[in-house]
């Protein structure tokens, strides 16, 4: 047989093409402020317990998570039927998409908000349709509804609190869009134990209300991707279709439902992040020139007057940030999250540093 010569470039999608890789900077020996973590260490005796399980990992884990389920659904007081977990909430938002989306149908969303909302459509073949935030910080309820009647609209994410602004959006004006939009509404709450605001009481009266959840954030385990949805047993049914049998592995399956057992630590924890991310705030705001942005989740947007060269200083002295480049209606600015108290001081005393032109050490 004849040997061809073959160019995989030449067999790559379209929408693969126009991607561009999600790429976080990996710097472990900074303070890292970049991806909204938690900064502390896991409760004591949690690390323990998770190694000290008899693991089989010659075997597959379970497909259906059935014990994390049972776990999730004494958390949320939602029943196991409505849940689905994923290797993370990334995995999650793509099964919506490819359960709902695709060829022909377009997604919702309110920029600036979390980007793999996008990226997710473009993989799925789903449409993206934006409906900026108001000023940068409020939904524009009326036109969101507006996009979601027309028939390719199948799907309507809001991310509440909002990343990267922070925003806590009104409840009423979420369930006018659960009620009024028809469409699936997908609400994005990865920060919630922080706001302390959630609808999952409201899954009971709405089959199109699926909500997102993750372990990432307030219980610590970013490294051990970890997500949930949650909605009415058929809608989550469909979903579930789509997930690959083994998506969430055996270690991860334990750690969850491991944290899910210390509550009471994690409550002590996400209130000194929120004093914590207060701290910032105050601070931030004492710095002339710089415009911050109120937050209900554990990190701060903030416009210094120049973004770029502010991002430059702090990591020469050894802080990682978030630059987010240009925002819609917000322009260039940078997000923090909060680090441990020590850390934070000293975040406090670099800025200070620098907005007196203070340059690298
Ligand atoms: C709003 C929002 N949703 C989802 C995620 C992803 O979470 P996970 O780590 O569970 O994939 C993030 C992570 O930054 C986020 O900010």
């Amino acid at each position: 047989m004849e040997t061809r010569l073959c160019k995989p470039t030449s067999f790559v999608r379209p929408e693969v093409r126009q991607l561009v890789p999600y790429e976080v900077k990996h710097m472990p020996e900074c303070v890292k402020l970049d991806a909204n973590e938690n900064p502390f260490p896991w409760p004591v005796g949690m690390r323990e317990d998770l190694f000290s399980e008899k693991l089989m990992f010659n075997r597959y884990p379970d497909g259906m998570a059935q014990d994390l389920k049972n776990a999730i659904a004494e958390y949320t007081r939602i029943s196991s039927a409505g849940i689905l977990v994923g290797n993370g909430s990334d995995e999650l938002i793509q099964l919506i998409l490819l359960t709902f989306g695709g060829l022909g149908k377009s997604m919702i969303i309110h920029p600036p908000t979390f980007g793999m909302y996008q990226i997710s459509a473009h993989l799925t073949d789903t449409a993206v349709v934006e409906v900026p935030l108001l000023n940068g910080l409020d939904l524009n309820t009326e036109q969101m509804l507006k996009a979601a009647l027309s028939p390719e609209a199948h799907v309507v994410i809001i991310c509440n609190p909002n990343n990267p602004t922070g925003t806590l959006f009104s409840r009423e004006e979420i369930l006018q869009l659960v009620r009024e939009s028809g469409k699936i509404v997908v609400v994005d709450e990865a920060y919630a134990e922080f706001s302390g605001e959630t609808l999952i009481p409201e899954i009971e009266n709405y089959p199109n209300l699926v909500i997102l959840r993750t372990f990432s954030k307030s219980f610590g385990m970013a490294g051990l991707r970890l997500g949930y949805l949650l909605g009415q047993p058929e809608t989550i049914a469909w979903i579930n279709r789509a997930r690959p049998p083994f998506n969430v592995n055996s270690f991860s399956q334990k750690a969850g439902i491991l944290a899910l057992g210390y509550l009471s630590e994690y409550q002590v924890q996400i209130q000194s992040i929120k004093a914590e991310t207060q701290k910032l705030y105050e601070g931030l705001t004492q710095v002339a020139g710089v415009v911050v942005y109120p937050t209900k989740a554990n990190f701060i947007l903030f416009k210094p007057g120049d973004p770029d060269s502010w991002a430059e200083e702090l990591l020469k002295r050894g802080f990682l940030v978030r630059n987010m480049g240009v925002l819609p209606t917000i322009g260039k600015c940078l997000r923090i999250s909060a680090g441990l108290p020590e850390e934070n001081d000293r975040f406090l005393r670099a800025i200070r540093e620098i907005s007196m032109g203070v340059t690298g050490v």
